[in-house]
């Protein structure tokens, strides 16, 4: 792991649509800079699979708010429990693609999700990702990043993700089919909708190297730090 020299602990908020490869980039970006990666997906999914477990219908807004506000997440290293249960692999099949989606459209639950993301970032040193970090949830981030790729592209991707499509290789058409309806919903909803902050790098993905991605965050991310100063004890 490399870590830098200098103690400027940056925001840098990492947002796009599904497929892009955020996370990815998202992961490796903190692992290079020994910040915090923090997958807001990863609690929305978390949270519709608990409510699922609990026999609460996804469209009962309170009760899926009173799970969000009670939820103890507990994340490190990709793996994810809540409220004692590790649901790792659990959140990531297509049925829950769509409950995530049906939960992010919870006002409610994203008043309690984000309050609980802007606590994970308070200190700085930390790169989040998901739909709305750059334009809601860190609006001062120190570095805003904007993912794209050709629909195309992020469905061959997640066809080709055993951790997406539950340990088999799916159909590429099937999986455009649900990325396409996600797209819509995540970024027509009147709450907090998919966009790109106007400050935001705009990097599309398509055909490019997941490295190259990382290599370009990572110099963007030295740039702004070194405008901020390297002494100890900068803060974002
Ligand atoms: O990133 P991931 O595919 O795991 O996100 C699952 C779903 O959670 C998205 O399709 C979106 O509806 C929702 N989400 C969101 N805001 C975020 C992160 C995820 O609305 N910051």
């Amino acid at each position: 792991m490399l870590h830098w020299p200098f103690v400027v602990r940056l925001v840098i908020a990492v947002d796009g649509p599904s497929g892009a490869g955020e996370a990815t980039a998202a992961r490796a970006v903190a692992r290079s800079l020994g910040y915090r990666h923090g997958d807001t997906g990863a609690r929305y999914r978390a949270v519709g699979w608990r409510a699922r477990q609990l026999g609460i219908a996804l469209d009962d807004e309170a009760a899926v708010t009173a799970v969000a506000e009670a939820a103890r997440f507990d994340l490190d290293d990709g793996a994810i429990r809540i409220d004692g249960h590790d649901v790792t692999s659990a959140i990531r099949t297509p049925e829950m693609d769509k409950a995530a989606t049906l939960v992010a459209r919870n006002a409610a639950v994203r008043t309690v999700l984000v309050a609980r993301q802007r606590a994970l970032g308070a200190e700085g040193g930390v790169v989040m990702e998901g739909r709305d970090i750059g334009t809601v949830v860190f609006p001062q981030a120190a570095l805003k990043i904007y993912l794209d790729a050709s629909p195309e592209e992020r469905a061959r991707r997640r066809a080709a993700d055993p951790a997406h499509t539950s340990g088999r290789i799916a159909a590429v058409a099937e999986v455009a089919v649900d990325l396409a309806a996600r797209d819509k919903a995540d970024s027509t909803r009147s709450v907090a909708p998919l966009m790109k902050a106007d400050d935001a790098v705009y990097i599309d993905t398509t055909g490019i190297p997941i490295d190259d991605v990382v290599g370009r965050v990572l110099a963007l991310a030295r740039e702004r730090a070194g405008a901020r100063g390297s002494g100890p004890g900068s803060r974002d």
